[in-house]
């Protein structure tokens, strides 16, 4: 199985491993040796469609080899493309939408049967609660929990709720069965997943659990159990959430909250439902009420009628807040939203890569500046593994989710270990274990 795109996505591959595990397929490292591939998809720029589309193409190639071979597309591409894919390219045997990975045993007899097994129907209620994920390709120590699924609200230039559907959060106790399982068998972070997990409702024994609730639930599993969670809308982020993060060490000191434009006019085209005022105003009760919180974000650059004005209250926006750090891409426009059915992409190539590299060296500049202030400080650091570029050193994370590498030292893969900061680059933190 191959993934592309988000978290969310990888998280929905593991599902999917689960599913087939459970009927007695397996995986293999070796795609020659595959009776079947599967590739997990992703709708949220062009770009990543080319690359699943050239993908699709190489996977041709084994399939002159071996006739035989099954080949599936799942995720937020199948129901957008299934029949170019299926008539024109005569390519794949299996589409499984986001909602029905259930379905693919049944899919698969199906082609065994002779036919495409096709399903991209969208669902109301389905989130896979009871489906216990198959961890791939871990580290053993930190691990995804999906804990709602799809998203209603509309960002106009997002093909999301077109391809993931209706909002609906995953049952409470499943959730944090998940997290004693996870915890028990030697896992030490978790990553909460939704697409907007502050909206997150549960109602249980007439008590509605909202995200603040769920968070402090599983801080309390075991204090050595660090939390993280993505994604937060700004609309929605509550000072009582804010005020959960604060009191429980184990929860992660660390916020993604896309701002995706500084200007209140771009914002409003967005459909974000927030101005630069209101983002400016939670941002200072995130600094009030968690001290010492890193700040990432997601900004789109050349979103339609996007002028240069515009363009610099982003970059104002960027060095007002400092962001830790924050993923950036020029608009790419989605059909079936909003933007296109009503906006015309109006910004020419060209203006949308120069501002999107202003944004980005801009980016660079101020995340060195934010490690800069991290030098000879002292963090608690979890250890993941083996650094990239050593075998000597191990790298882990600090609870700002900055990744820091330091010598080993009688230390251990999901160990909590204090380093000091000694030196940084733009991406990383390096220091030395003090005793
Ligand atoms: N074009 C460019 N970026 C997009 N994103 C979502 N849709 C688009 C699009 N059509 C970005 C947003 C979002 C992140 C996951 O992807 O910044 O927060
Ligand atoms: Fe897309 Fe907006 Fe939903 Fe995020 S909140 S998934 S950007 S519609």
């Amino acid at each position: 199985m191959e993934t592309y795109g988000c978290q969310m996505n990888f998280s929905d591959s593991e599902i999917v491993a689960s599913i087939l595990f459970d009927k007695g397929y397996f995986s293999t490292e070796e795609i020659t040796q595959a009776d079947i591939i599967f590739i997990n998809t992703c709708s949220i720029r062009d770009n990543a469609e080319q690359r699943v589309k050239k993908r699709l193409q190489q996977f041709r190639s084994y399939k002159k080899r071996n006739p035989a071979l099954i080949i599936g597309l799942l995720g937020c591409m199948a129901d957008r493309i299934k029949t170019v894919l299926l008539e024109e390219e005569q390519l794949l045997d299996v589409i499984s939408g986001p909602d029905s990975y259930r379905d693919l045993p049944r899919l698969l007899e199906q082609v065994e049967s002779g036919q495409p097994g096709v399903n991209t129907l969208l669902s109301m209620e389905e989130t896979y609660a009871d489906i216990t994920p198959v961890r791939l390709g871990s580290n053993g120590i930190s691990a995804f929990i999906s804990i709602m699924r799809g998203c209603e609200n509309y960002c106009s230039y997002c093909v999301v709720p077109s391809t993931r559907g209706r909002e609906r959060s995953r049952e409470t106790g499943s959730i944090i069965h998940e997290a004693q399982d996870l915890f028990s068998r030697g896992y030490r972070e978790i990553t909460l997943l939704g697409q907007n997990v502050n909206s997150y409702r549960w109602t249980e024994e007439e008590e509605e659990v909202n995200f603040a609730k769920l968070l402090i639930r599983i801080a309390r599993i075991d204090s050595l159990l660090r939390i993280r969670f993505a994604t937060s809308h700004p609309k929605d982020i509550s000072d009582e959430l804010l005020e959960a993060i604060a009191a429980h060490p184990n929860i992660c000191k660390s916020i993604h909250l896309p701002v995706q434009s500084g200007s209140s006019r771009v914002l409003e085209l967005m459909n974000r439902k927030y101005s630069r005022e209101q983002y400016m105003e939670r941002v200072d009760a995130i600094r009030r009420i968690i001290p010492g919180c890193a700040i990432s974000t997601d900004i789109i650059t050349g979103f339609c009628n996007e002028a240069e004005e515009d363009h610099r209250e982003t970059l104002s926006l960027m060095e007002w807040i400092g962001f830790d750090y924050a993923f950036m891409f020029n608009y790419s426009e989605r059909p079936q939203t909003l933007a296109a059915e009503t906006l015309d992409d109006n910004i020419p190539q060209e203006v949308k890569e120069r501002r999107l590299k202003e944004v980005i060296d801009l980016q660079q500049k101020l995340s060195y500046q934010r490690n800069s202030e991290d030098l000879h400080q002292v963090f608690e650091v979890l250890v993941e593994g083996e650094s990239k570029r050593s075998g000597d050193q191990f790298m882990g994370r600090n609870s700002q989710n900055k990744v820091v590498v330091f010598p080993k030292k009688r230390s251990k893969p999901g160990d909590y270990v204090r380093v000091k900061i000694h030196q940084c680059t733009s991406a990383t933190l390096l220091g030395k274990i003090i005793d």
